[in-house]
């Protein structure tokens, strides 16, 4: 189903502190021991005319369901490329809402940041998108200065598949 966000370009959203290059290629970042509702998220990627890209590099990272980030392997971090008709499809866990402890020009602060999963996309001989998808409804997508309600993810009644097309501003 092609719906209004398809046509709006993916806005670009800050990296954050907790990305790691190298993740592995993969479509399922549920492990064993992991905390989290599960979570299946599918789309698309397109360029701005709306053609999909294929083998477009879609790299996924996030905290589990306690707010925590993985540094010392690659848990819940994963990247797989595009199929044919650009689809990306990804397994998860629903992630929640957690404090960062940030620093800047000397000094400490706390922003606390409303549920959403990181991403960068990049397609062949183009620049990388980063940018984060939000969680309809989520209590604190309004009281977060990152949040950008462009980056919404669909979610079905259950709460268990989400859907979110990428658009290129190529
Ligand atoms: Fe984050």
């Amino acid at each position: 189903m092609e719906t209004a966000k398809e046509r709006t370009v993916t806005p670009e959203q800050i990296e954050g502190p907790y990305w790691l290059p190298g993740s592995p290629e993969r479509q399922r970042l549920v492990e064993d021991g992991i905390v989290g509702a599960p979570l299946t998220l599918t789309g698309r990627v397109f360029k701005q005319d709306l053609t999909p890209v294929e083998g477009a590099w879609v790299d996924f990272w996030q905290c589990d369901g306690v707010g925590v980030y993985d540094f010392e392997g690659y848990r819940l971090r994963g990247h797989q490329y595009t199929d044919a008709d650009g689809r990306y499809r990804l397994e998860t866990i629903v992630p929640v809402e957690y404090t960062d402890r940030l620093e800047f020009a000397g000094r400490q602060f706390d922003v606390h940041r409303t549920a959403h999963l990181h991403v960068k996309v990049k397609m062949p001989r183009r620049q990388t998108l980063t940018t984060q998808l939000y969680f309809p409804g989520a209590p604190h997508n309004d009281k977060d200065q990152i949040f950008n309600a462009a980056c919404i993810l669909e979610l079905s009644s259950d709460g268990r598949t989400a859907q979110f097309d990428f658009v290129l501003p190529w």
